[in-house]
């Protein structure tokens, strides 16, 4: 008798442990979900980092220095419009030859179009008005649009190269690179 209450209380004690360690499990399930949460996020962080490592972002932006054809495909006294979109420049053949215009106003930076009716740049922001030499004459631009270097390559065509930037009210636009003589 006396075995069998000893045995019932030992059952006892083991139950009220096995209860004891269920509650303790259940009160720690919240914190595992959070640690769970936490890790998965931790991961998740570190995929992405090694993802932007693999393909970082590039911003693809056009060549500054480009071929633009032969002196032929382009005729006296015209501004040549092609490459303003790709290229970001207007191409001016006059009786002596070449001149390459940057396309950004010089007042705020936006880009003017070519009125070849009005034979002006016409700046759609503020208004400014730059000749076909690309001399300011109107609305709130402080100087003359910026030309690009060209040069003739060996295979007989155009390059201009925006890299190499020559300002009229710094004596620039005597400089040899930011004009190509051709007469032919
Ligand atoms: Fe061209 Fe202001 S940005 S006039």
């Amino acid at each position: 008798m006396a075995e069998s209450k000893a045995a019932e209380a030992t059952l006892d004690k083991g139950e009220a442990e096995v209860k004891k360690d269920r509650r303790e499990l259940l009160k720690s399930i919240p914190w595992l979900g959070i640690a769970w949460g936490a890790l998965a996020a931790a991961v998740g962080g570190l995929l992405t980092g090694i993802l932007r490592f693999l393909y970082p972002n590039v911003l693809f932006e056009p060549p500054q220095t480009f071929k633009i054809g032969l002196p032929e495909e382009y005729q006296v006294g015209e501004v040549a419009t092609q490459w303003k979109d790709r290229y970001g420049v207007w191409v001016v053949r006059n009786d002596e030859g070449f001149y390459a215009l940057i396309t950004v106003c010089t007042h705020l930076g936006c880009t003017p179009n070519w009125l070849s009716s009005e034979n002006k740049y016409k700046c759609p922001c503020h208004g400014s008005g730059f000749y076909k030499n690309g001399i300011n004459f109107e609305g709130p631009a402080p100087r003359p649009l910026e030309r690009a270097a060209i040069v003739l390559a060996e295979d007989g065509q155009i390059v201009v190269d925006k890299s190499r930037k020559f300002l009229y009210e710094r004596g620039g636009w005597d400089d040899p690179s930011s004009f190509l003589l051709y007469t032919a």
